[in-house]
């Protein structure tokens, strides 16, 4: 079984460098993935309650517990604060509706999933009466929403808190009134978006970074027939070839290399096996500045109901 590394947090606390994303499995999919993941090896989930499929993740979880092959404790599992749950006064009832889901008295990792509040009390994306794509926002600020992320954390309901899809500026803001810092920017990330700038300013706040879609999320609901394919790119399939890999493996490990932890999602037995096989080869510097030419800006993304929200991430270079 292969033998994933962890990597420090700030406060001491580990995370797995590799684990299973969740976004886009089918509930009655899921639970089956979960379970044949943590059979190939793998110990971290990455999670959202906006999945709408957390329980059937905690489904295979707590089976996977009662049968003793693995303890709570081996296990990292992540979630995430929807947007329409960022006022104060949701933030702790919002992630103890994910710990009841997932049937688990703690999370090891808690995000704010984007820095946009939308409105709350009704859908996860409350449609806007005078527009086709545009959300309704909410004035929440997410400096706000963090004060009370550090409360749920003292309180123990998670051992670590983080962002995701914050950009530099938004991470200064919060740095400069945390009291508990976040550990973590999930991000996406993959060879046409490698988000150097981003991870060099993480790093440099002690900051780790997650490559959400690193595979490009071929299955997002709005790719187009025409969008290039990551995996079939034929300069990573030739790569691929030279070291007797799959496009998928080499863009993983990739990624590994440039110091991000991976969730690759997939709800294939087979891929889910073969997704975590990267830790038995190494690009050379050679090929790794070759998978650095890739980068092209190509943002999957965008959050488009979102675009204009005072706080939209996506505006700044980075
Ligand atoms: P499936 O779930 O059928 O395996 P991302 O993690 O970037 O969101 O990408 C997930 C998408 O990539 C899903 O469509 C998933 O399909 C597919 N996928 C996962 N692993 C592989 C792989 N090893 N090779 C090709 N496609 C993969």
């Amino acid at each position: 079984m292969a033998k994933v590394p962890s990597v420090e947090f700030s406060n001491g606390r580990k995370i797995p460098v590799f684990g299973l994303g969740t976004w886009k499995s089918k509930p009655g999919e899921v639970t089956q993935a979960v379970k044949d993941a943590i059979d190939a090896g793998y110990r971290h989930i990455d999670c959202a309650h906006y999945y709408e499929n957390e329980a059937e993740v905690g489904a295979a979880i707590r089976e996977k517990i009662d049968s003793g092959v693995v303890k709570r404790e081996e296990l990292f599992i992540t979630s995430k604060l929807w947007s329409t749950f960022l006022r104060p006064d949701l933030v702790e009832p919002t992630l103890k509706l994910s710990l009841k889901n997932l049937g688990l008295d703690y999370l090891d990792l808690y995000l704010i999933h984007w820095p946009c509040a939308l409105k709350e009390g009704g859908a996860f994306l409350p449609k806007r009466p005078d527009h086709d794509v545009l959300s309704e926002f909410s004035d929440v600020d997410y400096i706000d929403t963090w004060k009370v992320m550090e409360q749920v954390a003292k309180k123990g309901l998670t051992k670590s808190i983080g962002v995701s899809n914050f950009n530099k500026r938004q991470l200064e803001r919060i740095l400069e009134i945390a009291e508990i810092p976040p550990v973590n920017n999930q991000i996406e990330c993959h060879p046409y978006l490698n988000q150097k700038k981003l991870i060099a300013f993480c790093k440099s706040k002690g900051i780790t970074v997650t490559a959400y879609s690193p595979l490009g999320s071929p299955d997002r609901p709005w790719a187009k027939p025409t969008d290039p394919i990551l995996t079939e790119d034929h300069k990573i399939k030739a790569l691929a070839a030279k070291y007797k890999k799959s496009s998928a493996q080499v863009i993983l490990r990739y990624l590994i290399q440039s110091g991000v932890i991976v969730i690759p999602k997939s709800v294939n037995k087979k891929r889910i096996a073969e997704n975590i096989q990267i830790f038995d080869f190494e690009l050379s510097a050679d090929d790794m500045a070759v998978m650095d030419t890739f980068d092209c800006n190509g943002r999957v993304c965008w959050f488009v109901e979102a675009v204009g929200h005072p706080h939209y991430p996506f505006n700044d270079e980075y």
